[in-house]
């Protein structure tokens, strides 16, 4: 069986978290995409040239311990901008999204580019202070020191650099269901979207 979930949205509106609840929930596998620009973006930091760097890619690169920082964050929007890059990385999503068994996919463009023929589609926003709250919690939880302030930037400045870019900008696919999480705990919005998924695969 060959079934791709694609869900996107903008930073730390939950993608990740509902992703990897959604694929243990069905026993689907999952990329998260986002992950791949990260790898790249912390390579470019240490010198090397984003298009180097995004095919040289390997699978240790994926489980270095800083690709969490805010830093790499950046640098991952940043080389996410560059299409040489972009298209350096297309053929490892796509496999990987029409393995045999099923994928779940999260990242901005896995509706429009990756996987437009996804049998699902989820759009997942949050509002910009949520996000902000949210990834706050998180970074401190991982003994990163920051502040709200300086959080809520760093994913407004993302946001406005993912959205505007040329090529993939961050874009909800017109087929995408719209899943707001501002007002719905982590548990509603998992049960939403696995809700969303069960449908389709009863189809
Ligand atoms: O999902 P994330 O916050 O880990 O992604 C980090 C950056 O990578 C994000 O700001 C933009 C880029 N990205 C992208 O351009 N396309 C994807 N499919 C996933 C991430």
């Amino acid at each position: 069986m060959s079934f791709c979930v694609a869900i996107d949205g903008p930073a730390a509106a939950g993608k990740g978290t509902i992703s990897r609840e959604v694929a243990r929930h069905f026993g689907l596998a999952h990329l998260d995409t986002g992950l791949l620009y990260r790898a790249v973006g912390a390579r470019v930091a240490e010198g090397e040239a984003p298009l180097d760097a995004a095919k040289a890619l390997v699978a240790d690169d994926l489980a270095r311990g800083d690709l969490r920082s805010a830093a790499v964050a950046q640098a991952a929007s940043r080389v996410a901008a560059i299409p040489e890059v972009r298209a350096a990385l297309v053929d490892f999503q796509r496999a990987f999204a029409r393995r045999a068994g099923g994928a779940v996919l999260d990242g901005r463009d896995i509706g429009t580019v990756i996987c437009p023929d996804a049998e699902v589609k989820l759009y997942v926003t949050a509002s910009d202070e949520i996000r902000a709250e949210r990834r706050l919690k998180e970074l401190q939880g991982s003994g990163f020191d920051t502040d709200y302030a300086t959080v809520l930037a760093d994913i407004r400045s993302r946001d406005a650099r993912d959205a505007s870019r040329v090529d993939a900008p961050m874009v909800a696919a017109a087929d995408a269901i719209l899943l707001d999480t501002s007002r719905m705990t982590i548990a509603e919005a998992v049960a939403r979207a696995v809700a969303e998924v069960g449908r389709a695969l009863r189809r």
